[in-house]
């Protein structure tokens, strides 16, 4: 029994253990295969998965859209939880972005522990497409919700990025792996539990088996055992004897142990029968599989075949549309640029950007000589020596000529190329397009690349030609926008040249008004002076020089010449009086004028250059005098510690435009300028110097009158004065007067005395107390007087005593009619009537014409004995 049931158990673990080792391995194998297909379609998904977003954000990265790089991978994350973190690498694997922002400039997102470099980790690799598997460093969450605990191994995945067939970086995406080790987990559970399922159902059929099969051993066993007992109490040939073989065995032993052969043999039978079923299930399965396999293989090619065409389109409808998105971007940025040069710089920066290409040149065509020539260039035609290109000659000349975009492979092969063009001799990809300005083709604008290998997108040449399109819009713009500038400019400038001629006109009627006044009251002060004057004259006449009375007088006489000094300002002011204009040199004036002011003043350095050979100036020597004593005086004003006078002379040409700034007619003018080192001005005051009455000079110091009297004085020499100080820095006076190629008039003015006489003169003036004084100075000098108030009394006493009278003193303005109506009438009456007129006012308008009439003389109230006897003289003499 024993030995029975050991040969039966052995028997069972034996094929127990057979049966289980074969479960065990054919599992194994089983699990392996399922591990490995499930990785790979793993790394195949996260590769189809990181090249889609590496597309979709490639043109982003290229221009820097991060905030959309961003909303597109966020996306993703949110979509796919098996996505824990995503960087974007640029091509020397700087992180350029990442989603956590933490690591940003560093090369790891912070999660991950190990350096991705390090080949040991690589789990696959593709053309453009790493695997590989990292620890986590820290925790990775997203929108608070944990994604990936720390130590937690997951592919770090990179895919290349690339635009325009130009990689540009790399981005970089983290996936958990516990999906796929969920997986293999499951399918190995699943075969295991095969494994069992098989070995529980085999088993019990085993051990009935080998219970049948060895179950005659066992009765065998048995019949021995009882033998062996017999034959320890009886003797061996007793036994033997006795032992009835088929008793041992039970009377059936041989076929027992046929059966056992029998059943062993049924058994193996049985086995062999079951491997050759199991063979031919599995077999059955295979060709099940290959089958299912080829028709899956023959749809999956199809499929394929499909994808790749869809991916090709999509491919260049992406390369379109972002080129064209890149178009508009840059088309927007244009537009906004309205310099013509600064903006062709630009187009040329924009389009080699979307072209991928790294020079370009624009050519402008000239209409003088038929030719184009490069204005601007950009990368390596900066280094091309620029020369001009024909019409039809290149590919610059062509596309002119042609008004077509051009494109050539390889330009130092091309048979139409510029031969012996230096710095050419490395061009390769080339292109140009023709830029359309005001409706005609106005220039070409190319881009091209030296040396390397280039090969132009297909859709690129449209995307340029429209480009070319939009730029000849943006320069048309720009060259509008210059004219409207220029327009505007010009429109500026006369709106600005009326202002000023306005404020001008506003500042001359302003003067001519305060003229008017200031030249009435110069001539009622001047009559007041007269009568005085002549008293004192007569007084001075009737006394002798040592007495008391004829020194009071002459103290009288001193205070009617200050007076009449401030009336003749007033008179200067009021643009009148250019009594005696004759050419003079303008030096002599000044020499004079310096000889005048003193050169010895405290502390006042005075020094001149006057040019040589300067043309004369026609003017009124004394009032020229009186305009540069004005100036002197100022500057020693504003100089009271002290400081340098300068005079110069000189001449100058003024154009038209130079001369509209002076308000003068164009020519040549002899200038005088006078400069000091003293407080200066600001511009405020500067604005009123020249306004009658206007001083900064202390309550009694200044009258405000001498440069107002100077402006006058200029302006009726046609010509002007102008000013340049700043504060504490001095100023300068300059005066622009009109050159004249006549000769220096020369003086033979006799010098001033008592001249007596004989003769009838007519004393005609409207005011009796000036007939009165002028009357007794006359007859002091010998003559003998008629008188007449007003004009029409005048010519009256002239008709009747016309043979009598050898002079007529003559006052120009009277309430009845001018002094130049009486004569007119006289001259009528005798044509060699001899006249001096004598005037408040001083020799302008009226009195100037009647000098031009015929007048013999003129003489300025209020005037003295001598003035009066000298003038006399001369034209009674004359
Ligand atoms: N060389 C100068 N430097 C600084 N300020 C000056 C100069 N010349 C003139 N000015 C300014 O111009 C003002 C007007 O000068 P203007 O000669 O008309 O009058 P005034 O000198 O004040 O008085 P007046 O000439 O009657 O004595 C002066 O009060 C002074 O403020
Ligand atoms: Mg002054």
């Amino acid at each position: 029994m024993a030995f029975h049931m050991r040969l039966q158990t052995k028997l069972l673990v034996v094929v127990s253990v057979l049966v289980l080792g074969v479960v065990l391995v054919t599992s194994g194998l089983v699990t392996y295969s399922q591990k490995k297909r499930a990785t790979e379609s793993t790394y195949r998904l996260m590769e189809r998965d990181a090249r889609y977003l590496s597309r979709r954000i490639s043109h982003n990265i290229y221009n820097s859209n991060w905030r959309t790089i961003q909303i597109t991978l966020d996306m993703a994350l949110q979509s796919n939880g098996d996505m824990l973190y995503y960087a974007i690498h640029d091509k020397d694997d700087r992180i350029l972005f990442s989603s956590d922002t933490k690591s940003v400039g560093t090369w790891q997102p912070g999660c991950i522990a190990e350096a991705p470099q390090s080949e040991e980790s690589v789990r696959y690799r593709s053309n453009e497409f790493t695997v590989r598997e990292l620890p986590l460093s820290e925790p990775v969450a997203y929108k608070g919700a944990p994604r990936g605990a720390k130590g937690e191994v997951v592919f770090d995945t990179c895919m290349k990025v690339s635009y325009i067939g130009r990689p540009i970086g790399c981005l970089r995406v983290g996936y958990s792996t516990r999906e796929l080790s969920a997986h293999i987990q499951k399918s190995a559970t699943d075969v295991l539990a095969g494994g069992a399922a098989i070995l529980l159902t085999v088993i019990p059929g085993l051990l009935i088996l080998i219970r049948i099969s060895i179950a005659p051993l066992g009765r065998l066993n048995r019949n021995l055992l009882l033998l062996r007992k017999r034959a320890e109490t009886e003797s061996i040939g007793k036994v033997l004897g006795s032992v009835d073989i088929d008793e041992i065995s039970d009377g059936s032993t041989t076929t027992e142990i046929r059966e056992l052969s029998l059943s062993f043999g049924a058994l193996s039978g049985m086995l062999v029968e079951n491997w050759q079923q199991l063979e031919a299930q599995q077999y059955n399965l295979e060709m099940n599989v290959t089958r299912r396999t080829g028709a899956l293989r023959k749809a999956n090619r199809a499929l394929l075949r499909e994808i790749a065409e869809k991916k090709e389109a999509e491919e260049k409808l992406r390369v379109k549309n972002s080129l064209m998105e890149a178009l508009h971007d840059t088309t927007l940025d244009l537009m906004r640029h309205l310099e013509f040069n600064e903006l062709l710089e630009l187009l040329l920066r924009r389009a080699g950007g979307l072209m991928s290409m790294e020079s370009g040149y624009y050519f402008e065509y000239r209409e003088s000589t038929r030719q184009l020539y490069p204005i601007v260039t950009s990368g390596r035609f900066e280094e091309v020596p620029k020369l001009p290109t024909r019409i039809g000659e290149g590919l610059v000349g062509r596309v002119w000529e042609t008004d077509r975009p051009l494109y050539v492979e390889d330009y130092k092969t091309w048979s139409g190329r510029v031969k012996g063009h230096p710095g050419l001799e490395s061009l390769g990809a080339s292109v140009a397009v023709p830029i359309r300005l005001e409706g005609n083709v106005g220039g070409v604008m190319g881009l091209a690349q030296f040396g390397d290998e280039f090969e132009m997108e297909e859709t690129a040449m449209g995307v340029l030609a429209r480009f070319a399109e939009l730029a000849s819009i943006a320069l048309n713009n720009a060259m509008m926008h210059s004219k409207l500038q220029g327009e505007l400019d010009e429109r500026r400038r006369v709106e600005k040249e009326k202002d000023r001629l306005f404020q001008h006109l506003l500042q001359a009627q302003k003067l001519e008004a305060i003229g008017t006044l200031a030249g009435g009251i110069a001539h009622d002060i001047n009559n007041l002076l007269m009568a005085v004057q002549g008293n004192i004259s007569l007084i001075m006449s009737l006394t002798s020089p040592g007495d008391i009375v004829h020194k009071r007088g002459g103290k009288i006489e001193e205070l009617v010449a200050s007076g009449s000094a401030l009336t003749s300002q007033l008179l200067g002011f009021a643009r009148g009086g250019r009594y005696h204009v004759r050419p003079e040199s303008v030096n002599t004036v000044v020499k004079s004028s310096l000889s005048m002011f003193g050169r010895t003043r405290k502390g006042i350095m005075i020094s001149e250059s006057l040019a040589e050979w300067l043309p004369n100036v026609e003017i009124d020597r004394t009032q020229m005098e009186q305009v540069l004593l004005n100036l002197y005086l100022n500057a020693s004003h504003a100089m009271p510690d002290g400081g340098r006078i300068r005079i110069e002379t000189g001449m100058t040409d003024l154009d038209d435009k130079l001369a509209a700034a002076f308000n003068l007619k164009s020519g040549a003018y002899v200038t005088v300028a006078v400069s000091d080192t003293g407080v200066g001005m600001d511009k405020s005051t500067q604005s009123k110097i020249f306004d009658p009455f206007f001083t900064t000079r202390e309550m009694g110091r200044g009258t405000g009158l001498g440069l107002a009297s100077a402006y006058g004085i200029v302006k009726n020499h046609k010509g002007a004065i102008t000013v340049t100080s700043e504060k504490g820095r001095g100023a300068c006076f300059t005066i622009h007067l009109p050159a004249t190629a006549k000769p220096c008039w020369e003086d033979e003015a006799s010098p001033l005395a008592i001249h007596s006489g004989e003769g009838t003169v007519l004393v005609v003036d409207d005011e009796p107390e000036i007939r009165e004084v002028v009357k007794t100075m006359l007859k002091g000098l010998g003559y003998l007087c008629l008188e007449a108030e007003n004009s029409s009394q005048c010519v009256s006493v002239y008709r009747e005593k016309a043979r009598d009278i050898d002079l007529v003193l003559l006052d120009v303005v009277m309430p009845d009619a001018g002094g130049d109506i009486a004569y007119q009438a006289m001259k009528k009456i005798n044509p060699e009537v001899r006249v001096i007129l004598c005037s408040g006012y001083s020799l302008e308008g009226r009195a100037e014409k009647m000098i031009e009439a015929g007048c013999n003389g003129f003489i300025q109230k209020p005037f003295t004995m001598e003035v009066l006897s000298t003038e006399i003289h001369r034209v009674m003499e004359g």
